[in-house]
């Protein structure tokens, strides 16, 4: 049977799986018109919606689509879709989760050691000349015995804390409840968690509940030798006091692969050489976005056919 979807905002690598798989599957990709919306002649036959990560899918979006049945996104984070509009009208809701969990621990290790080590100002340093010219250049932080902790112990959580475990000197982490099994100290305040590790590792969900959860109190217990390290997303971390404490050397230094209005970065961060900047990439690999775009393609594949999704976001 042939079916309509809305393709908005997808990754290069998932856009041309979608488009590649289409024609075989009897799927016909529209996308939006500048205004943001589906176009109008097609709009009564568009079921699904595939949907970046980033790209908002709001009421008004699923409004203009009457027989709209799932909005798949190719992310594991949801925070953009209207969830409670979805639910009112009986939209299923997909997202990737899991198949990313070894990228993102990854970046989140290799944010904090280049962050520690200052890899980018040594590459820099190296690439300008000045090692021949000044000599060796100021020295960095060891990461070994270090206290770690974790706001957020979700899949991702869990990934980075065992990848931790083999060099870090303590491991804790704050969620609202222990999680069951847990083998690290739970702390019930963020702010007492801050103030008792050297680097602060952000990974919950985005979203109303976690917004502006590393206040600048929270910044200011981690303190003028701390580190904090988003893998999450920006709007998790008081971004203004971020800046402030870094550029007052109230904290010690950033690791970011995501910010408060993405694709805009401030200026005094991308001034501080006490942050390690990337562009939303931890989990774009190859490898990575192809099973995401595949996970993306088989939820759809799945309500299609009458089936329940591969991996809805959680009630
Ligand atoms: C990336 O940020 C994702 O949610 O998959
Ligand atoms: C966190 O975003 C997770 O799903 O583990």
């Amino acid at each position: 049977m042939s079916h309509d979807i809305l393709a908005i905002g997808l990754p290069g690598l998932a856009d041309d799986l979608l488009t590649r798989r289409a024609p075989s599957l009897g799927w016909t990709v529209h996308r939006p018109g500048p205004d943001g919306l589906p176009p109008p002649q097609a709009a009564e036959r568009i079921t699904a919606i595939a949907a970046a990560g980033s790209s908002p899918v709001d009421a008004r979006l699923m409004d203009a689509l009457p027989n709209l049945k799932i909005i798949s996104v190719h992310a594991v984070g949801y925070d953009l879709v209207d969830l409670a509009h979805a639910r009112s009208r009986g939209i299923v809701v997909t997202h990737t989760p899991d198949v990313l969990n070894d990228d993102v621990a990854d970046m989140a290790l290799l944010l904090t050691l280049a962050t520690l080590r200052r890899l980018p100002a040594m590459d820099a340093y190296v690439r300008a000349g000045r090692w021949a010219e000044d000599g060796p250049p100021p020295l960095s932080r060891t990461a070994s015995g270090l206290r770690y902790g974790l706001l957020g112990l979700g899949r991702i959580g869990q990934a980075i804390a065992s990848r931790l475990a083999p060099f870090a000197g303590k491991i804790a982490y704050h969620t609202r409840n222990p999680v069951a099994g847990a083998p690290w100290r739970h702390e019930p305040r963020l702010v007492d968690l801050a103030a008792s590790v050297d680097v602060l590792i952000v990974i919950v969900p985005g979203g109303d509940a976690t917004r502006g959860l590393v206040s600048a109190e929270v910044l200011e217990a981690l303190g003028p030798t701390g580190v904090l390290i988003n893998v999450a997303r920006g709007e998790v971390v008081d971004q203004a006091a971020l800046i402030e404490a870094l550029t007052h050397g109230r904290l010690g230094g950033a690791g970011l692969d995501v910010f408060a209005d993405e694709p805009s970065v401030p200026q005094a961060l991308s001034d501080s050489d006490r942050c390690v900047l990337a562009p939303h990439v931890a989990s774009a690999t190859v490898e990575t976005r192809t099973a995401m775009a595949e996970r993306m393609i088989a939820n759809l594949q799945a309500v299609f056919a009458g089936k329940p999704p591969v991996s809805p976001v959680p009630e």
